[in-house]
Parts: structure tokens; sequence; C-alpha cells
């Protein structure tokens, strides 16, 4: 392992490390995006090569289909695979409900078909994304490029009618552009604050003309994976069963090798 791994990234990677060994041989595995899913993949590629597992994953993105390919994982598109045993995903934000904020990474779109395409979803986080109520991570929301700034209006005025304490909205800019989404939509991330009801604010959103996605995930997450930099891995299930192991977190040399150059 590098040596140089910050105590939030020891504990990603121990989440991500134990999220792998729900899966089984034969599995379709939904894969996650962002930071802490990458571990996974790695970890997943990891079990494949040492022993030899038949797995057939979809991918939440395309830069997470890019690394699973290149490390080895057999990836194909969710129509191919028509339905999964397992997604295994990051989070931005979980409360005690396992209700989710996602999106940071601009996927939500795509890991919201994966994971309700799935028999089970596991969130592999560290502590900092446990909140006593959502909403201080921005919420974004996916929305149609045409006619993008109504759209926003109209989410700020649906905004007014909710239990929320924030009611800025801005435009996901990459550089001096707009940035696109993998379905070439734009990002709209809502400064909300603090969410008094995300199912109810889940259903405005989706009401709005324009609007294709939101990064709530209410009663989608099935269990939580909450890993620390010591190793230790607390589990909480959307059914109030929660448990601990613990996993090694010094990793095999060859799970960084796409990390090098
Ligand atoms: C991607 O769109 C997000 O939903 C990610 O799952 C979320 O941002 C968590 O990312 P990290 O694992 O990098 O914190």
């Amino acid at each position: 392992m590098p040596t140089d791994m910050s105590p939030m990234e020891k504990a990603k990677f121990a989440a991500a490390k134990r999220s792998v060994d729900f899966v089984t041989d034969g599995m379709k595995i939904g894969l996650g995006t962002g930071s802490t899913a990458a571990w996974m993949v790695r970890c997943l590629a990891e079990r494949v090569r040492e022993e030899g597992l038949k797995l057939t994953c979809v991918a939440t993105s395309t830069r997470t289909a890019e690394l699973a390919r290149s490390l080895g994982l057999t990836v194909v598109t969710l129509d191919e695979a028509k339905w999964l045993d397992l997604t295994i995903d990051g989070a931005d934000e979980f409360d005690s409900n396992l209700s989710l904020i996602k999106g940071g990474g601009a996927a939500l779109l795509q890991e919201k078909i994966v994971a309700t395409a799935s028999d089970r979803m596991i969130v592999i986080a560290d502590a900092a994304k446990r909140v006593a109520a959502l909403g201080a991570f921005p919420l974004p929301v996916e929305v149609i490029p045409f006619g993008w700034s109504a759209t926003a209006r109209l989410i700020e005025e649906t905004l007014a009618g909710q239990d929320v304490l924030g009611h800025e909205v801005t435009l996901r800019m990459d550089g001096d552009k707009p940035l696109r989404t993998d379905e070439n939509n734009y990002i709209l991330d809502l400064h909300l604050k603090r969410i008094g009801d995300p199912a109810r604010l889940s259903l405005a959103l989706n009401r709005i003309a324009g609007v294709v996605e939101n990064g709530l995930f209410i009663d989608i997450c099935d269990t939580v994976l909450v890993g620390h930099a010591d190793g230790r891995v607390e589990t909480t299930g959307a059914n109030g069963q929660s448990g601990e192991a613990r996993v090694d977190i010094a990793a095999p040399a060859n799970i960084f090798s796409d990390l090098e150059g």
C-alpha cells in the first residue's frame, strides 16, 4: 500500500475491501462511481484474479467502466445483464434511515437506475458521510440542457414550499462550460443546508419538466458499510441490524497497478 495514503483513504479502502466479501461466484454486480467505489473495483478485480470468480459487471459511469475493464473485469450494459444481484456504490451523505445524497461525481442518474435494478444495494463510505439530516452536501439534480434556466427557476419556486433551510441553485461547471453528464445533461446543485422531508422533496423535484432525476436515494440502500482508518468496518442494515468487522488494510501491491505512472 502506498505509504502516503491519508486516514480517509484508508477508511474508504477498508469499507471497499469489506464490501467485496458480499460478492459470490456467478453474481451480476453494479459498480458505483467515485473514489470509494474505485477502491471497491480494485478489490473486486483482485478477488477475480486470485479466486477465478466469474462475475458480470455493469458500471454506473464511463470512468468506472474504463477502470473495471482495465483491471480485467467483464463489463456489459444493464440491458445485457437485465437485472443485478448486488450494487456497491459510494455516497455523499447518508442518514439513519439509510437515505442518501449521491451525485457528487455527476453520475447520479446511472447510479440510481443501476441501484434500483439490483436485488440489493450496499453503500461504502467513511464516517464523515454520516449525517443527522441530509442536506449539508449540495443536492445534485440532473436536468435537460434545453431551457435549464427555466427549470432552475421552477426548482427555486418548488423549494419555497419545502422543508429546507437554503434555496440557492447553481449550475455545475467544468472550467468555463457547464459540466456534461454521461447522458449529456447538466447538473444543478441545490444548496439546501438541511432537508427536513427528503421523500417529499424528491417527489416534488421529479415532477418538474426538465428534471431528469435527483440525487436523493430513498428506500434504495439496504446496507451501509462505514470504514475506519484502522481497518474497522461498521455495518448498518435498513432492518436496523448492526455489526462490526475488521479488514486487513495492507493491500496486495498489485491492487494499485492502475494507479502507477
Ligand atoms: C458519484 O456521482 C457519487 O454519487 C459518488 O458515489 C459520491 O460522490 C461518493 O464519492 P466518493 O466515494 O469519492 O466520496
